[in-house]
């Protein structure tokens, strides 16, 4: 078992931290990373899905690729995930900054721009130079300007700070290579408040026809999610095969130590309730 600390840099933040001391209100832009390396061990012996990179103890998947861009857009998809059902649970406004965070082809960047309307906007980051093309193609086909399409790194979103009302991650947080230190980025670019929400195919159900890797449980989650300032708001269960587990930004330094999120009681829902 080896640590990952000496092989990946940690991201500098040390700029940000400078300006934030000089700063008067600075609890939304107290740009701290937490102790992420600690929690990342390569391993042998792992998935032929995943990475060999463990996080919290959970394995990395690889991240899938543009080949697989079809299937995103497969025309069974809307039964199997009710997309329909999910954008209303975020409680989207006219007017709200959204971001669609790992959009792919841009299968809900268009729907959350109708819910946010063009007083709103949704930026869509991706790390596959492929998927933003074939997302800027949908966006166009169907007349939508308050999509704007942003090229990521691992560690980086590229988002404006403090602005974001809602982020959303559907089928990619599994995935991503560096979810410390994602989060961490992806909660500066959260407004006081601003909610940031995980879409993963429910681990809790081994029914559900999807690789163990590109699953999640609700409590491995909330474990991740404990490194950081975020607040656990509510947990949506009625969708037919993922989860959708809501967050709120707090102020930092009132995170839970790893794997103690507060008051957190296993569901008993191991079932699909379609
Ligand atoms: C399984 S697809 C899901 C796409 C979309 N959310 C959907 O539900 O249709 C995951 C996508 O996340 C992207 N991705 C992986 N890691 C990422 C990261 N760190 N930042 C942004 N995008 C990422 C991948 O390139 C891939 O297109």
């Amino acid at each position: 078992m080896t640590r990952l600390s000496s092989a990946v840099p940690a991201v500098p933040l040390g700029l940000l931290q400078a300006l934030c001391v000089a700063a008067p209100f600075c609890w939304a832009g107290s740009p701290t990373l937490p102790p992420c390396a600690p929690h990342y061990e390569i391993r042998s012996g792992q998935s032929p899905d995943g990475t060999g990179v463990f996080f919290l103890g959970r394995e990395i998947a690889h991240v899938m690729t543009h080949a697989g861009a079809d299937w995103l857009e497969r025309p069974e998809r809307a039964a199997e995930e009710r997309p329909d059902q999910l954008v209303p649970a975020l409680k989207l406004q006219p007017g709200h900054q959204v971001a669609d965070v790992g959009a792919g082809t841009g299968y809900f960047s268009w729907r959350l721009a109708d819910a946010v309307t063009s007083q709103g906007r949704v930026y869509a980051v991706e790390v596959q130079t492929q998927m933003l093309h074939r997302l800027r193609r949908n966006m166009t086909a169907r007349g939508l300007t308050n999509v704007v399409p942003i090229l990521g790194t691992p560690t980086d979103p590229r988002l404006p700070a403090d602005t974001m009302d809602c982020i959303l991650m559907v089928d990619v947080y599994h995935e991503f290579a560096r979810p410390c230190e994602m989060l961490h980025a992806l909660w500066l670019a959260l407004k006081p408040s601003g909610r940031l929400v995980f879409v993963e195919y429910r681990g809790e159900d081994p029914a559900i026809p999807i690789k163990p890797l590109h699953k999640m449980t609700e409590r491995q989650i909330r474990r991740e999610a404990s490194l950081h300032a975020l607040e656990w708001v509510e947990t949506v269960a009625t969708l037919p095969r993922q989860h959708v587990v809501v967050f709120r930004k707090q102020a930092p330094g009132i995170s839970a130590a790893p794997g103690t999120s507060p008051a957190y009681t296993p569901p008993a829902r191991n079932s699909r309730p379609d």
